[in-house]
């Protein structure tokens, strides 16, 4: 008896095989975006499931240009809409009246930025975060599209706890199971609305 809105979502999601590289079966949700129910019912999941949580901060990442060299070239205007962590956090912040956190690559925020350094399959990558955009007590959800190995949400929970904040719950729409993020989180909460195996 699945939630009807999920079985739309999961309808809604192009899965490309070989895409960046092969043997990576590449979760589109782009698709997704293109059917306005299927992106109002992802936000009204979240939103109804954090709206009475008392969250004052939703923090999501951008995600351009990471690993350009190993994956493929991004161009100016690719790297605004490969920003998949900023689809979602800003319309759930906005229902829940809670603050947006922007967490960017490094030298992309212009303000005292605090920095979590994390490791990928190839190499490692950087999130970053304004110092004083979050204060110490505030409770916080963590957003992003998708979770795979979790390097990327470990790295978001790490920025917010160190200066206080209390991680409330990670959030995504897509979770890959079989890559065991979750056992990354530290036994934090994560909540998904789609599996992909
Ligand atoms: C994807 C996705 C998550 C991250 C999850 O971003 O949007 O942020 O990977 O992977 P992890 O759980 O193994 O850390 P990607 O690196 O493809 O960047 P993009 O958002 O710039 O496309």
């Amino acid at each position: 008896d699945e939630d009807p809105r999920v079985t739309r979502i999961k309808r809604s999601i192009r899965v490309v095989p070989d895409f960046p590289k092969p043997g990576i079966m590449f979760q589109d949700i782009t698709t997704l975006l293109l059917d306005p129910q299927a992106f109002k019912d992802t936000v009204d999941m979240f939103v109804e499931r954090y709206k009475d949580k008392n969250i004052s901060v939703v923090a999501a990442r951008a995600g351009e240009d990471r690993n350009p060299t190993l994956e493929f070239p991004i161009t100016e205007s690719l790297a605004g809409i490969e920003a998949r962590g900023f689809i979602f956090g800003p319309p759930i912040a906005l229902a829940t009246g809670a603050k947006f956190v922007p967490l960017r690559k490094p030298k992309k925020l212009p303000g005292e930025v605090i920095s979590e350094e994390y490791i990928l399959e190839y190499g490692r990558d950087c999130l970053q975060m304004h110092v004083g955009a979050v204060k110490a007590g505030e409770r916080a959800l963590v957003v992003d599209d998708l979770i795979a190995t979790g390097g990327t949400l470990c790295a978001a929970m790490n920025l917010l706890e160190r200066v206080g904040a209390h991680v409330v719950e990670c959030a995504c729409v897509i979770e890959l199971p079989d890559l065991k993020g979750r056992e990354r989180l530290n036994g934090k909460p994560l909540y998904v609305l789609v599996e992909s195996h």
